[in-house]
């Protein structure tokens, strides 16, 4: 594995005495992320682009909807790229994918709306709304009715919505699956993550800035050394007699970034893949992670699928070692 990246914190990520979803996100640093644009040489571009020269495999990593166009303009433009240089539809979203080193998904967020007088809500004109708010300073007759709060320029109660995505390297889940589902409904099939974090998954998408870069990491482990877990492929899942030597640790590097213009989220994942036992090398943070494995509850275990590995003598042999 090459380096981690910066803040990644393995000891904090893959130690503790139990086991739950941690929210974990911190503010990030923009320029690692657009630094991976066109890197020469780059052997995951390399392998991104043979997924996607693959029209069945493609067709696994890309989704779109006419929606996300302005908000993968945006992304582009966010990366230095020149208007036009990637167009915003379906093959657009393909190509910034042979470019760029990550996986990427855009979302939509609710539009503005505002309280009505009458408790409703109605989509926000914002130029109206802060003519609005002039005109309570110094009152006009001819304001429209009904009135909303000048200052409640709120958004509705509502997730940001899946649009598009390039997402060639996944950890057993399919994006074409999720185009269309809010954030809870993409994490449904994450036991409790919704009951224990979803609220403030929620407010943090909300409020998250337009511009501001926040990062998060999540790890797995896979029984293949594959990049590219699509579900579609097949590939063998941790048993419990699969051998320590034949188990990879996969770190994803997750970060969000709000984009000003298009009311959408850049949630962007980059992986990376390392035999355990190498990634584990220090005795220390492999007796952690061991014991974090020990603790994890048996429905989380078995949404990792890691429920038959962890009960293998070998493997319990090997976190002791
Ligand atoms: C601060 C925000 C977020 C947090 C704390 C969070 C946390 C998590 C966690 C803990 C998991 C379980 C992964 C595992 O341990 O194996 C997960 C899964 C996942 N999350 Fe998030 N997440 C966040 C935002 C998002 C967003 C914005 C998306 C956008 C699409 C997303 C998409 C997913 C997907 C696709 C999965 C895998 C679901 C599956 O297995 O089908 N997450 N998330």
């Amino acid at each position: 594995m090459t380096a981690p990246p910066p803040g990644f914190d393995l000891a904090r990520l893959l130690g503790g005495e139990s086991y739950r979803f941690q929210f974990g996100v911190r503010r990030g640093q923009p320029d690692w992320w657009r630094g991976q644009l066109d890197v020469p040489d780059s052997e995951t571009l390399a392998e991104r682009t043979r997924w996607l020269d693959d029209p069945a495999a493609r067709a696994d990593c890309v989704t779109w909807e006419g929606a996300a166009a302005p908000a993968l303009a945006e992304t582009t433009e966010w990366l230095g790229l020149a208007p036009g240089e990637i167009t915003p539809d379906a093959a657009g979203a393909a190509a910034l994918g042979r470019r760029w080193e990550p996986d990427w998904v855009l979302l939509r967020r609710p539009r503005k709306t505002e309280r009505m007088e009458d408790g409703g809500w109605q989509e926000a004109d914002i130029s109206a709304a802060r003519a609005r708010m002039k005109a309570s300073i110094n009152p006009e007759p001819e304001l429209p009715s009904p009135r909303p709060l000048p200052s409640s320029i709120l958004r509705p109660p509502g997730s940001p919505r899946l649009v598009a995505g390039c997402v060639c390297f996944p950890s057993h889940w399919a994006v074409t699956e999720k185009l269309g589902l809010t954030v809870p409904e993409i994490h449904g099939v994450v036991p409790t993550l919704n009951a224990d974090l979803g609220a403030r998954i929620a407010t943090f998408l909300d409020r998250l800035a337009p511009g501001a870069v926040f990062e998060r990491e999540n790890w797995g482990l896979a029984a293949a050394p594959d990049r590219n877990q699509h579900p579609r492929r097949g590939l063998p899942r941790l048993q419990a007699d699969t051998p320590p030597n034949r188990v990879w640790l996969r770190l994803e590097h997750q970060a969000f970034v709000a984009l000003p213009r298009a009311e959408a989220i850049l949630f962007i994942i980059g992986v990376r893949v390392a035999p355990l036992a190498e990634a584990l090398a220090d005795p220390a943070l492999r007796g952690a992670f061991g014991r974090q494995l020990a603790a994890m509850p048996d429905e989380i275990a078995a949404y990792k699928g890691l429920a038959a590995l962890r009960r293998s003598p070998a493997v319990r042999k090997f976190f002791s070692a």
